[in-house]
C-alpha cells in the first residue's frame, strides 16, 4: 500500500497552481445525465473521486471521455437511454455518487441507487435527499440496501424548504428540479461556491435558475437542453490546505489560480491568528509567520468556516501561543486525526464535538495512519512542520481529493516522496 514519506522543518516557497474543484466537478458530472447534447468540462481535477464518478457514468451507459492531459471531460449521450441503476461497489467508496439519483429519476422517471453507507467521518444519512425528491413527486422505497425511486408522470416543480442545510441534498434537489415540469422554489439551501458553479453550469445548458436569496433558489425546469462548455471553479479546500501549509512553514509561498474573495472567512481567521498574507486579484502570497495566536473556530455551512479545513487548521493551532478551540458542528466523527497528531507530540483533548489544542507544541515525526481525505492531509501538514521523518500510511484517502499533492509541494522545496 502506498505511503508518503515527509521530512519536515524545510521552508517552502515558490508557486502552487490550484486545480479544479472536486466538489464542483462531481455534481456537474451528475447533472450531465439531463442533457443529450454535447458537454465539455474543463479544469477537471484528476483525483480518484472524479475517476469513480466517470466510472459510474460509464456504468450507466454515458458516452463520456476523460482527457487526463488536458484535464477535460467530453460527454455526448445523444438519445441514449441510460441505465438507471447505480451499484454498491461504485458508491461504497464515494458517497457523493448518490447525487445521480435526482437526475436519473427526473429524466428517466426511475432510479435504483445504492444507499451510500457511512464513512470515517460520520453515518452520512440521505434522508434530506429523499425528502426533497418525494416533495417533487417521487415514490421511494428502500430495499436490500438500495434506494428505489420512481415517478409515473415525471417530477413536478414545488415550493420546498429543506429541513436542514445539506450540500448533497441541495445538489440533488437542484438537478432534479432542473428537468421537472413547472417551477420549483427551494429554501434553506446550502450555498457553497461549488453549488453556485453547478447552477452556472445548468444555466449554460438553458435552464432558468436564479438565486433569489442567500439560501433560496427559483428553478424553471426544462427538458431540451443546449450543448455546454464549462470550466470548473478552483478547489477552495485545496487552496485553504496550501495556505495553511504556507502558514506553517512557508516563506513567500504563492497560491495561484484562485478567487480570494471566496476564501474571505478563512483568510480573515488566519490573519487574526497572525499569518502574514498578501491578497491579490487571482492569487495570494503567504510570508514567514512566526507568532501564531490561538483561535476559537466553529465549523459551519458556507459562508462559515468549512469543516473540510478543520483538520488542517488544527495543525496550525499546535503552533499557537495558547489554547485554541474547535467546535465541529457538521460531522459527528470528524476528529479521527487527533490521536495521530497527539502521537506526533501535539497536545489535543476532545470533549464531545469540541477539541482543545494546547500550544505551542513542537511536533516530531512518526509513522501515522490516514483515516479520511482531510485527516490524511492534516498528517502531511504535521509532517512538514515536524522535525525528522513522518510516514503517512493509506495515502489512497488523500488521492481521492488532492491532485499531485506531493509534486506541488516538492516543487516548492518540501521534502516529500511517495513510496510503495
Ligand atoms: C459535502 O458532503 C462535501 N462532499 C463534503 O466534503 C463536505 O464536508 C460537506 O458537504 C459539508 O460541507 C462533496 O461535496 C462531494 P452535507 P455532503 O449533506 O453533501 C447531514 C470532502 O472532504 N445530512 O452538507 O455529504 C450529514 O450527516 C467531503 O471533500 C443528513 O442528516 O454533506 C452532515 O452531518 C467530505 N441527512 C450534515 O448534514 C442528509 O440527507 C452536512 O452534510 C444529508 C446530510
Amino acid at each position: 500500500m502506498e505511503k508518503l514519506v515527509v521530512r519536515g522543518k524545510r521552508k517552502i516557497s515558490g508557486v502552487i497552481k490550484i486545480s479544479g474543484s472536486k466538489n464542483a466537478t462531481l455534481p456537474i458530472l451528475a447533472a450531465s445525465i439531463l442533457n443529450k447534447n454535447k458537454i465539455e468540462i474543463n479544469r477537471v481535477p484528476i483525483v480518484k473521486d472524479v475517476l469513480t464518478m466517470v466510472e459510474l457514468l460509464k456504468h450507466i451507459g454515458s458516452n463520456i471521455k476523460l482527457d487526463f492531459k488536458k484535464k477535460r471531460i467530453l460527454i455526448h449521450n445523444k438519445n441514449r437511454i441510460l441505465k438507471t441503476t447505480a451499484p454498491y461497489n461504485l458508491l461504497k467508496t464515494m458517497r457523493a455518487g448518490v447525487i445521480i439519483l435526482g437526475p436519473l429519476l427526473s429524466r428517466f422517471k426511475k432510479a435504483k441507487v445504492s444507499l451510500p453507507g457511512g464513512c470515517a467521518i460520520g453515518s452520512r444519512p440521505v434522508d434530506i435527499h429523499l425528502f426533497v425528491l418525494k416533495k417533487l413527486g417521487a415514490k421511494i422505497k428502500i430495499k436490500n440496501g438500495y434506494i428505489i425511486a420512481k415517478t409515473t408522470k415525471g417530477l413536478i416543480g414545488k415550493k420546498i424548504k429543506l429541513p436542514s442545510v445539506s450540500v448533497g441534498a441541495t445538489e440533488n434537489a437542484i438537478i432534479a428540479a432542473s428537468y421537472a415540469k413547472g417551477t420549483t422554489y427551494l429554501s434553506n439551501c446550502a450555498c457553497e461556491p461549488e453549488i453556485k458553479d453547478l447552477t452556472n453550469f445548468l444555466k449554460k445548458m438553458g435552464i432558468k435558475i436564479n438565486w433569489i436569496g442567500e439560501r433560496k433558489i427559483k428553478i424553471s425546469g426544462k427538458q431540451n437542453l443546449k450543448s455546454v462548455n464549462h470550466k470548473v471553479m478552483f478547489d477552495r479546500i485545496e487552496s485553504g490546505t496550501f495556505i495553511i501549509a504556507g502558514a506553517l512553514i512557508g516563506n513567500k509561498l504563492k497560491i495561484s489560480g484562485i478567487e480570494p474573495k471566496i476564501l474571505k472567512k478563512e483568510i480573515s481567521i488566519l490573519k487574526k491568528m497572525g499569518v502574514k498574507i498578501k491578497v491579490n486579484k487571482s492569487d495570494l502570497i503567504i510570508f514567514k509567520s512566526n507568532k501564531i495566536k490561538p483561535a476559537y473556530i466553529k465549523t459551519e455551512p458556507y459562508p462559515g468556516f468549512p469543516t473540510d479545513l478543520q483538520a488542517q487548521i488544527m495543525v496550525l493551532m499546535t503552533k499557537a501561543n495558547g489554547v485554541s478551540k474547535i467546535k465541529e458542528n457538521i460531522f459527528e466523527k470528524r476528529f479521527m486525526h487527533v490521536p495521530e497528531l497527539n502521537r506526533m507530540g501535539a497536545k489535543i483533548k476532545i470533549f464531545g464535538d469540541t477539541s482543545f489544542i494546547y500550544g505551542p507544541q513542537q511536533l516530531n515525526g512518526a509513522e501515522v495512519m490516514a483515516t479520511d481525505l482531510r485527516a490524511s492531509v492534516s498528517l502531511v501538514l504535521a509532517g512538514l512542520s515536524a522535525g525528522d521523518k513522518t510516514i503517512v500510511n493509506r495515502v489512497y484517502h488523500l488521492d481521492r481529493g488532492y491532485e499531485k499533492l506531493e509534486t506541488k509541494l516538492r516543487n516548492c522545496k518540501a521534502n516529500i516522496f511517495r513510496k510503495n
